[in-house]
Protein backbone atom coordinates (compact mmCIF):
# COMPACT_ATOMS: atom_id res chain seq x y z
CA UNK A 1 0.00 0.00 0.00
CA UNK A 2 1.16 3.32 -0.79
CA UNK A 3 1.77 5.34 2.06
CA UNK A 4 3.58 8.49 1.00
CA UNK A 5 3.17 10.39 -2.45
CA UNK A 6 5.10 13.65 -3.62
CA UNK A 7 3.82 15.97 -6.13
CA UNK A 8 5.00 18.72 -7.50
CA UNK A 9 3.17 21.67 -5.66
CA UNK A 10 -0.46 21.70 -7.00
CA UNK A 11 -1.89 24.84 -8.49
CA UNK A 12 -5.75 25.52 -8.17
CA UNK A 13 -7.35 26.90 -11.29
CA UNK A 14 -10.74 28.37 -10.34
CA UNK A 15 -10.30 29.98 -6.88
CA UNK A 16 -12.52 32.45 -5.00
CA UNK A 17 -10.88 34.86 -2.64
CA UNK A 18 -13.21 37.63 -2.30
CA UNK A 19 -11.48 40.44 -1.04
CA UNK A 20 -11.08 42.65 2.65
CA UNK A 21 -11.53 40.98 5.39
CA UNK A 22 -12.64 37.58 3.91
CA UNK A 23 -9.97 37.59 1.91
CA UNK A 24 -7.32 37.77 4.82
CA UNK A 25 -9.28 34.87 6.76
CA UNK A 26 -8.72 32.52 3.83
CA UNK A 27 -6.03 32.91 2.03
CA UNK A 28 -3.69 31.21 4.12
CA UNK A 29 -6.29 27.99 3.73
CA UNK A 30 -4.78 28.03 0.20
CA UNK A 31 -1.36 29.22 0.17
CA UNK A 32 -0.50 26.31 2.68
CA UNK A 33 -0.84 23.88 0.19
CA UNK A 34 -1.42 25.48 -3.55
CA UNK A 35 1.57 27.71 -5.09
CA UNK A 36 -1.37 29.62 -7.76
CA UNK A 37 -4.26 29.56 -8.41
CA UNK A 38 -6.47 31.11 -11.32
CA UNK A 39 -8.67 34.17 -9.26
CA UNK A 40 -12.24 34.61 -10.06
CA UNK A 41 -13.22 38.11 -10.39
CA UNK A 42 -16.81 38.44 -9.43
CA UNK A 43 -16.23 40.49 -6.48
CA UNK A 44 -18.65 43.20 -5.96
CA UNK A 45 -18.24 45.46 -8.05
CA UNK A 46 -16.36 42.96 -10.59
CA UNK A 47 -13.38 43.00 -11.83
CA UNK A 48 -13.30 44.02 -15.50
CA UNK A 49 -10.69 46.06 -16.31
CA UNK A 50 -6.40 45.39 -16.62
CA UNK A 51 -6.15 48.37 -14.22
CA UNK A 52 -8.63 46.79 -11.63
CA UNK A 53 -7.33 43.42 -12.01
CA UNK A 54 -3.81 45.05 -11.10
CA UNK A 55 -4.86 46.42 -7.65
CA UNK A 56 -7.13 43.15 -7.06
CA UNK A 57 -3.53 41.37 -7.22
CA UNK A 58 -1.87 43.65 -4.94
CA UNK A 59 -4.53 43.37 -2.37
CA UNK A 60 -3.98 39.91 -2.61
CA UNK A 61 -0.28 39.98 -2.21
CA UNK A 62 -0.78 42.26 1.16
CA UNK A 63 -3.38 39.83 2.66
CA UNK A 64 -0.51 37.32 2.15
CA UNK A 65 1.19 36.33 5.67
CA UNK A 66 4.81 36.89 5.64
CA UNK A 67 7.01 33.97 4.92
CA UNK A 68 4.00 32.39 2.66
CA UNK A 69 4.41 32.20 -1.02
CA UNK A 70 1.88 32.13 -3.47
CA UNK A 71 1.08 33.57 -6.95
CA UNK A 72 -2.53 34.90 -8.09
CA UNK A 73 -3.12 34.48 -11.36
CA UNK A 74 -5.31 37.38 -12.25
CA UNK A 75 -8.96 36.97 -14.75
CA UNK A 76 -11.03 39.48 -15.93
CA UNK A 77 -14.69 39.30 -15.73
CA UNK A 78 -16.13 39.80 -19.48
CA UNK A 79 -19.08 42.66 -19.91
CA UNK A 80 -20.64 43.46 -23.23
CA UNK A 81 -19.13 46.38 -22.83
CA UNK A 82 -15.34 44.89 -22.19
CA UNK A 83 -12.94 46.62 -24.16
CA UNK A 84 -10.19 44.11 -26.43
CA UNK A 85 -7.66 46.41 -26.62
CA UNK A 86 -7.62 46.04 -22.79
CA UNK A 87 -8.09 42.94 -22.63
CA UNK A 88 -4.75 42.37 -25.07
CA UNK A 89 -2.41 44.64 -22.75
CA UNK A 90 -3.60 43.15 -19.27
CA UNK A 91 -2.53 39.82 -21.19
CA UNK A 92 0.91 41.42 -23.11
CA UNK A 93 1.83 42.91 -19.67
CA UNK A 94 1.46 39.00 -18.20
CA UNK A 95 -0.89 40.28 -15.87
CA UNK A 96 -4.40 38.41 -16.87
CA UNK A 97 -3.77 34.25 -17.65
CA UNK A 98 -7.80 34.19 -18.84
CA UNK A 99 -11.00 36.26 -19.19
CA UNK A 100 -13.88 34.53 -17.24
CA UNK A 101 -17.34 34.34 -18.74
CA UNK A 102 -20.49 34.41 -16.76
CA UNK A 103 -24.34 34.22 -18.64
CA UNK A 104 -25.70 37.12 -16.17
CA UNK A 105 -27.77 35.81 -13.64
CA UNK A 106 -26.08 32.01 -13.39
CA UNK A 107 -24.24 32.54 -9.99
CA UNK A 108 -22.88 34.71 -7.44
CA UNK A 109 -22.28 38.36 -8.79
CA UNK A 110 -22.84 37.10 -12.19
CA UNK A 111 -25.17 39.94 -12.86
CA UNK A 112 -22.71 42.21 -14.80
CA UNK A 113 -22.25 39.02 -17.54
CA UNK A 114 -23.10 38.19 -20.98
CA UNK A 115 -26.47 37.93 -21.89
CA UNK A 116 -26.19 38.90 -25.62
CA UNK A 117 -23.32 36.42 -27.33
CA UNK A 118 -22.91 38.93 -29.64
CA UNK A 119 -22.11 41.75 -28.27
CA UNK A 120 -18.54 40.23 -26.87
CA UNK A 121 -17.52 38.49 -30.65
CA UNK A 122 -14.73 40.93 -31.07
CA UNK A 123 -12.99 40.58 -27.70
CA UNK A 124 -13.36 36.21 -28.16
CA UNK A 125 -12.41 37.18 -31.85
CA UNK A 126 -9.08 38.97 -30.26
CA UNK A 127 -8.93 36.43 -27.46
CA UNK A 128 -8.44 33.42 -30.22
CA UNK A 129 -5.29 35.91 -31.71
CA UNK A 130 -3.40 35.83 -28.66
CA UNK A 131 -4.41 32.44 -27.32
CA UNK A 132 -5.58 33.73 -23.76
CA UNK A 133 -7.88 31.00 -22.50
CA UNK A 134 -11.90 31.62 -22.11
CA UNK A 135 -13.05 30.37 -18.91
CA UNK A 136 -16.63 29.45 -19.02
CA UNK A 137 -19.88 29.41 -16.11
CA UNK A 138 -21.43 26.43 -18.53
CA UNK A 139 -24.96 26.77 -17.39
CA UNK A 140 -27.85 28.74 -19.17
CA UNK A 141 -30.15 30.79 -17.27
CA UNK A 142 -33.60 30.55 -19.20
CA UNK A 143 -36.42 30.22 -16.43
CA UNK A 144 -38.03 27.29 -18.44
CA UNK A 145 -34.62 25.42 -18.60
CA UNK A 146 -34.52 22.66 -15.38
CA UNK A 147 -31.39 24.26 -12.77
CA UNK A 148 -30.38 19.83 -13.23
CA UNK A 149 -30.40 20.16 -17.32
CA UNK A 150 -28.45 23.50 -17.70
CA UNK A 151 -24.84 22.31 -17.89
CA UNK A 152 -26.11 20.11 -21.11
CA UNK A 153 -28.20 22.51 -22.36
CA UNK A 154 -25.28 25.36 -22.12
CA UNK A 155 -22.87 22.89 -24.09
CA UNK A 156 -25.14 22.67 -27.18
CA UNK A 157 -26.99 26.09 -27.73
CA UNK A 158 -24.40 28.39 -26.72
CA UNK A 159 -20.40 27.23 -25.98
CA UNK A 160 -20.42 24.29 -29.17
CA UNK A 161 -21.70 27.15 -31.28
CA UNK A 162 -18.85 30.07 -29.89
CA UNK A 163 -16.42 27.19 -30.43
CA UNK A 164 -17.57 26.85 -33.91
CA UNK A 165 -18.00 31.00 -34.76
CA UNK A 166 -14.38 31.29 -33.02
CA UNK A 167 -11.68 29.20 -34.11
CA UNK A 168 -8.70 29.09 -32.25
CA UNK A 169 -10.08 30.52 -28.71
CA UNK A 170 -8.84 28.53 -26.01
CA UNK A 171 -11.81 27.73 -23.28
CA UNK A 172 -12.02 26.20 -20.35
CA UNK A 173 -14.88 24.45 -18.79
CA UNK A 174 -15.20 25.41 -15.32
CA UNK A 175 -16.71 23.26 -12.86
CA UNK A 176 -17.68 20.55 -15.18
CA UNK A 177 -20.64 18.35 -12.89
CA UNK A 178 -22.26 16.27 -15.78
CA UNK A 179 -20.97 12.96 -17.89
CA UNK A 180 -22.27 15.45 -21.07
CA UNK A 181 -19.30 17.73 -19.77
CA UNK A 182 -16.68 15.51 -19.26
CA UNK A 183 -17.61 13.92 -23.00
CA UNK A 184 -17.59 16.76 -24.59
CA UNK A 185 -14.45 18.19 -22.63
CA UNK A 186 -13.04 15.04 -24.03
CA UNK A 187 -13.32 15.34 -27.71
CA UNK A 188 -12.75 19.03 -27.87
CA UNK A 189 -8.89 18.76 -28.57
CA UNK A 190 -6.36 20.73 -27.38
CA UNK A 191 -7.78 24.54 -27.23
CA UNK A 192 -10.91 22.76 -24.63
CA UNK A 193 -9.83 21.38 -21.09
CA UNK A 194 -12.39 21.27 -18.22
CA UNK A 195 -11.25 22.10 -14.50
CA UNK A 196 -13.18 19.67 -11.77
CA UNK A 197 -14.09 20.58 -8.13
CA UNK A 198 -13.16 18.57 -5.03
CA UNK A 199 -16.84 18.27 -3.57
CA UNK A 200 -18.14 17.40 -7.14
CA UNK A 201 -16.07 14.26 -6.92
CA UNK A 202 -17.75 13.29 -3.62
CA UNK A 203 -21.31 14.51 -3.57
CA UNK A 204 -24.06 13.84 -5.10
CA UNK A 205 -27.60 15.77 -5.34
CA UNK A 206 -28.73 13.34 -2.51
CA UNK A 207 -26.08 14.69 -0.16
CA UNK A 208 -27.76 18.50 -0.38
CA UNK A 209 -31.25 16.57 -0.19
CA UNK A 210 -31.58 13.83 1.86
CA UNK A 211 -32.98 13.53 5.42
CA UNK A 212 -32.64 17.57 5.31
CA UNK A 213 -31.39 20.68 3.12
CA UNK A 214 -27.72 20.91 3.71
CA UNK A 215 -26.88 24.25 2.63
CA UNK A 216 -23.25 23.65 2.77
CA UNK A 217 -23.54 20.94 0.00
CA UNK A 218 -25.17 23.71 -2.13
CA UNK A 219 -23.17 25.37 -5.05
CA UNK A 220 -23.74 26.14 -8.41
CA UNK A 221 -23.47 24.51 -10.60
CA UNK A 222 -25.32 22.29 -8.42
CA UNK A 223 -24.54 18.47 -7.82
CA UNK A 224 -26.26 15.90 -10.08
CA UNK A 225 -27.15 12.75 -10.09
CA UNK A 226 -24.64 10.00 -8.84
CA UNK A 227 -23.81 8.44 -12.71
CA UNK A 228 -22.70 11.88 -13.02
CA UNK A 229 -20.18 11.82 -10.32
CA UNK A 230 -18.89 8.99 -11.33
CA UNK A 231 -18.60 10.26 -14.66
CA UNK A 232 -16.36 12.41 -13.09
CA UNK A 233 -14.67 10.46 -11.16
CA UNK A 234 -13.32 8.69 -14.06
CA UNK A 235 -12.33 12.06 -15.76
CA UNK A 236 -10.20 13.32 -12.58
CA UNK A 237 -8.70 9.90 -12.30
CA UNK A 238 -8.16 9.42 -15.83
CA UNK A 239 -4.82 11.39 -16.45
CA UNK A 240 -6.21 12.77 -19.21
CA UNK A 241 -4.72 16.54 -20.43
CA UNK A 242 -7.80 18.09 -20.20
CA UNK A 243 -8.91 17.71 -17.05
CA UNK A 244 -7.49 19.89 -13.84
CA UNK A 245 -8.15 20.16 -10.97
CA UNK A 246 -10.33 24.21 -10.08
CA UNK A 247 -11.33 23.47 -6.67
CA UNK A 248 -13.98 26.75 -7.41
CA UNK A 249 -13.48 27.14 -2.94
CA UNK A 250 -15.98 29.65 -2.65
CA UNK A 251 -16.50 30.65 0.72
CA UNK A 252 -19.70 32.63 1.63
CA UNK A 253 -20.14 34.05 6.01
CA UNK A 254 -22.42 30.93 7.51
CA UNK A 255 -25.11 33.06 8.06
CA UNK A 256 -25.38 33.61 4.34
CA UNK A 257 -25.16 30.43 3.55
CA UNK A 258 -27.38 28.86 6.38
CA UNK A 259 -30.35 31.05 5.44
CA UNK A 260 -34.13 30.86 3.77
CA UNK A 261 -32.26 32.13 0.53
CA UNK A 262 -28.78 30.42 1.15
CA UNK A 263 -25.34 31.29 -1.45
CA UNK A 264 -24.18 28.99 -3.28
CA UNK A 265 -20.65 27.78 -3.14
CA UNK A 266 -18.73 24.87 -1.16
CA UNK A 267 -15.49 26.38 0.42
CA UNK A 268 -12.85 23.47 0.30
CA UNK A 269 -9.80 24.78 0.25
CA UNK A 270 -8.91 23.61 3.68
CA UNK A 271 -8.75 20.07 3.06
CA UNK A 272 -9.08 19.67 -0.82
CA UNK A 273 -5.22 17.99 -0.86
CA UNK A 274 -6.75 15.21 1.83
CA UNK A 275 -9.84 14.45 0.15
CA UNK A 276 -8.29 14.31 -3.44
CA UNK A 277 -5.77 11.79 -2.50
CA UNK A 278 -8.67 9.80 -0.95
CA UNK A 279 -10.62 9.73 -3.79
CA UNK A 280 -8.25 9.28 -6.18
CA UNK A 281 -6.63 6.30 -3.76
CA UNK A 282 -10.36 4.79 -3.70
CA UNK A 283 -10.40 4.80 -7.59
CA UNK A 284 -6.68 3.24 -7.64
CA UNK A 285 -5.28 6.28 -9.53
CA UNK A 286 -2.70 7.70 -6.93
CA UNK A 287 -0.53 7.66 -9.65
CA UNK A 288 -3.08 9.94 -11.50
CA UNK A 289 -3.15 12.72 -8.73
CA UNK A 290 0.11 14.51 -10.10
CA UNK A 291 -1.41 14.89 -13.48
CA UNK A 292 -4.74 16.42 -12.51
CA UNK A 293 -3.62 18.52 -9.40
CA UNK A 294 0.13 20.11 -10.59
CA UNK A 295 0.73 18.72 -14.42
CA UNK A 296 -2.48 19.28 -16.61
CA UNK A 297 -3.31 22.83 -15.68
CA UNK A 298 -0.01 23.85 -16.17
CA UNK A 299 0.43 22.09 -19.46
CA UNK A 300 -3.16 23.75 -20.60
CA UNK A 301 -2.40 27.67 -19.35
CA UNK A 302 1.40 27.46 -20.96
CA UNK A 303 2.86 27.50 -17.40
CA UNK A 304 5.65 26.06 -16.41
CA UNK A 305 4.85 22.68 -13.83
CA UNK A 306 6.06 24.00 -9.87
CA UNK A 307 9.51 23.07 -9.17
CA UNK A 308 8.64 22.99 -5.30
CA UNK A 309 6.89 19.98 -3.88
CA UNK A 310 4.39 18.91 -1.65
CA UNK A 311 4.21 15.66 -0.14
CA UNK A 312 1.06 13.31 1.39
CA UNK A 313 1.17 10.79 3.97
CA UNK A 314 -1.09 8.45 4.64
CA UNK A 315 -2.03 7.48 8.57
CA UNK A 316 -3.88 7.87 11.49
CA UNK A 317 -7.19 10.67 11.28
CA UNK A 318 -6.70 14.43 10.01
CA UNK A 319 -7.49 16.70 11.64
CA UNK A 320 -8.99 20.30 10.57
CA UNK A 321 -11.26 22.84 11.71
CA UNK A 322 -14.77 22.91 11.26
CA UNK A 323 -14.83 26.43 10.63
CA UNK A 324 -12.14 28.95 9.40
CA UNK A 325 -12.66 32.28 11.08
CA UNK A 326 -12.27 35.82 9.40
CA UNK A 327 -12.52 39.18 10.23
CA UNK A 328 -15.83 38.90 7.70
CA UNK A 329 -17.38 35.90 9.94
CA UNK A 330 -17.17 32.47 9.93
CA UNK A 331 -17.05 30.17 7.18
CA UNK A 332 -17.87 26.24 7.24
CA UNK A 333 -15.22 24.08 5.73
CA UNK A 334 -16.64 21.33 3.05
CA UNK A 335 -17.67 17.89 5.49
CA UNK A 336 -16.55 15.52 2.81
CA UNK A 337 -18.75 12.36 5.14
CA UNK A 338 -15.85 10.60 5.60
CA UNK A 339 -12.88 10.46 7.72
CA UNK A 340 -9.21 11.91 6.13
CA UNK A 341 -5.91 9.85 6.42
CA UNK A 342 -3.45 11.77 3.94
CA UNK A 343 -1.74 14.04 5.45
CA UNK A 344 -0.29 17.49 3.67
CA UNK A 345 3.17 17.35 5.45
CA UNK A 346 3.84 20.45 6.86
C1 LIG B 1 -19.32 30.88 -6.66
C2 LIG B 1 -19.21 32.06 -5.70
O1 LIG B 1 -19.69 31.96 -4.58
O2 LIG B 1 -18.62 33.08 -6.08
N1 LIG B 1 -20.32 29.99 -6.16
C3 LIG B 1 -20.45 28.68 -6.47
O3 LIG B 1 -21.43 28.07 -6.06
N2 LIG B 1 -19.56 28.04 -7.17
C4 LIG B 1 -19.59 31.35 -8.05
C5 LIG B 1 -19.39 30.29 -9.10
O4 LIG B 1 -18.26 29.88 -9.37
O5 LIG B 1 -20.38 29.87 -9.71
ZN1 LIG C 1 -16.47 29.57 -9.06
Amino acid sequence: MTTSLTLRRPDDWHLHLRDGAMLQGILPETARHFARAIVMPNLVPPVVTGAQAAAYRDRILAALPDGMAFEPLMTLYLTEETDPADVAAAHASGLVKAVKLYPAGATTNSASGVTDFEKVRGVLEKMAEIGLPLCVHGEVVDADVDIFDREAVFIDTVLDPIRRATPGLRVVMEHITTAEGAAYAQSGGPDLGATITTHHLVINRNHILVGGIKPHYYCLPVAKREHHRLALRAAATSGLPCFFLGTDSAPHADPAKESACGCAGCFTATNTMSILAHVFEEDGALDKLERFTSLNGPAFYDLPANDARLTLERGGPVTYPDKIDTGAGTVTVFDPGFALHWHVKP
